[in-house]
């Protein structure tokens, strides 16, 4: 029998691989999801000018872009620079589609796997973006570090996630929640506390109070705004 190391090893890779043709169009499909209207992406806007400025020229790295949510969202904001990086090429795929974003480099891979270490010059960003990702995320701690040494020194992370429980990870989803280390943290404190761990400086930790007044915002969401360390 597989030990806990063994059975989360073997788990690597798993629940990207679910985001299969089918899983992305249905993920693409469902508004508060996979698209937003005009309104849900302001109220994603007015939770971070709050937190964050994206002035022109703002060289963004959205992370788990999947069909371009954030993409979406940032596009409105004059003069910012987009890449997306996506596992799942199904996700990509729709992206890719979406005439708004014809302009967002693209890129198929992970960000928290060792090799991934130079996937990304140092130095690269200003800012990295990841919306409902990082409960995802199959080495949180290896994705930070990673994140921190992509963005330039002052650069800014911008992390949304959702206080989602075990319940939300039903069906075939529901042998992810035990191998992945933030698929039901509850607290608002367990990000932070890693992402300041890989060097950086935690600026704001807040309920997204405007998009959690949303009909399609099912799980409170919250964002992390952590600065990388000018070290
Ligand atoms: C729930 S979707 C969110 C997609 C998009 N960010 C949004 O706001 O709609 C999670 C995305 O994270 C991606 N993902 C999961 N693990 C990842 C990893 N290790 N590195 C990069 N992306 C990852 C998945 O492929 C999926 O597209």
């Amino acid at each position: 029998m597989m030990n806990w190391h063994e059975r989360r090893t073997a788990a690597r890779r798993r629940g990207v691989g679910k985001y299969d043709t089918a899983e992305a169009r249905a993920y693409g499909g469902t508004q508060g999801l996979g698209w937003l209207t005009a309104d849900e992406e302001s109220a994603y806007l007015a939770d971070l000018s709050r937190v964050v400025q994206f002035g022109p020229g703002t060289n963004v790295l959205d992370i788990g872009a999947g069909t371009g949510v954030m993409c979406s969202i940032l596009r409105r904001l004059p003069g910012i620079e987009l890449t997306a990086l996506e596992p799942s090429a199904a996700m990509l795929a729709i992206l890719q589609a979406k005439p708004e974003l014809v302009n967002v480099r693209t890129i198929n891979g992970f960000c928290d796997e060792p090799q991934d270490h130079d996937r990304f010059k140092a130095a690269q960003f200003d800012a990295i973006v990841s919306r409902q990702v990082v409960n995802g995320l199959f080495d949180p701690l290896l994705a930070f570090q990673h994140w921190h040494r992509w963005l330039k020194p002052a650069g800014v992370a911008v992390v949304i996630d959702g206080l989602y429980g075990r319940d939300g990870w039903a069906g075939r989803w529901e042998e992810e929640v035990d191998v992945l280390p933030l698929a039901a943290s509850q607290s608002m404190a367990t990000t932070p506390y890693l992402l300041e761990a890989c060097g950086f400086h935690i600026e704001a930790v807040e309920r997204m109070t405007t998009v959690n007044t949303l009909p399609t915002t099912r799980t409170p969401r919250y964002v992390v705004i952590a600065r990388r360390t000018t070290r």
